[in-house]
């Protein structure tokens, strides 16, 4: 069953500012191949982002510092395939747009072209501002993304909730209508507290993605293996878990080894 809003044949840069204006909400998702992708696009998820948290889920690693713009060209390509309504969203990963403009826009440019991403999405408030400047009057939608901002987690030195203090918390706001004027469509708020998100979702013509922010946000974005409880040891207090599917995809193989083992599998039934 399709729980899109009819509204949008297509999501776009347009469509999610009109969503906010409206008061609609905004259901962002994170898919890094086809199957999730093909699944997520049908029941009608408004935005998916290929996160770089595709080195945590997908790739095993403690931290989003490892993964590589091929890396991320690569999912973002596989999901591509299987989305057709969603705005699809690609992360930049560490080090592609931090070293200069010129490479920056050259690398956003790859991403585009070579995976089919709509927007790309990257982490920093004033420091981008050029270049996020430049990207849209190339005609590269950018997505921010503020707050706890994982790329920047060995100068964090950890991932509890951000801007908790007030100067930290001005900061933020500043940094939020600063890209806002530079023109991204939309900026995730990681781990903040709800009521400066909701001072930032004020503040900003651009619709605001909440993780961990409250509920004031334009929209909501989750990690789709955590809200699917595919990783046990993962339990923090922003992630509501909609399905219980290591137990599911556990008990599964269990019972297919078994089967195995007594000689259950295949049937006749499943024999030539
Ligand atoms: O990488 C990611 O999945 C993200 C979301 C958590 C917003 O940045």
């Amino acid at each position: 069953m399709s729980t899109q809003s009819s509204e949008y044949k297509r999501i776009t840069t347009k469509a999610v500012l009109a969503m906010k204006e409206k008061g609609e909400k905004i259901a962002m998702l994170t898919a890094y191949d086809y199957t999730t992708a093909r699944l997520l696009d049908e029941a009608g998820v408004d935005i998916i982002l290929v996160g770089d948290s595709v080195a945590n889920v997908f790739q095993g690693l403690e931290t989003t510092i490892p993964v590589t713009l091929d890396e991320m060209i690569y999912h973002t390509k596989v999901v591509r395939r299987a989305v057709k309504r969603a705005m699809l969203v690609a992360d930049m990963p560490f080090m592609s747009y931090q070293v200069d403009v010129k490479e920056a826009v050259i690398n956003c440019g790859r991403m585009l072209k070579e995976s089919g991403a709509e927007a790309v999405k990257m982490e920093g408030g004033k420091r981008i501002l050029p270049l996020v400047e430049q990207l849209v009057d190339i005609g590269i939608p950018v997505m921010g993304h503020l707050g706890l901002t994982p790329q920047s987690i060995y100068k964090f030195g950890t991932y509890e909730v951000r801007a908790k203090e007030s100067a930290e918390a001005k900061q933020l706001v500043e940094d939020a209508r600063m890209l806002d004027a530079s023109g991204v469509f939309s900026i995730v708020l990681e781990k903040i507290p709800e009521t400066l998100a909701a001072k930032a979702t004020k503040a900003v013509k651009c619709a605001t993605i909440g993780i961990g922010a409250g509920s004031a946000c334009d929209g909501q974005v989750l990690v789709t293996n955590d809200m699917l409880g595919m990783n046990e040891q993962f339990h923090p207090r922003f992630v509501r878990q909609y399905a219980n599917l290591s137990e599911v995809m556990r008990n599964a193989f269990k019972s297919y080894i078994s089967d195995i083992k007594s000689s259950k599998f295949p049937s006749k039934k499943e024999s030539y």
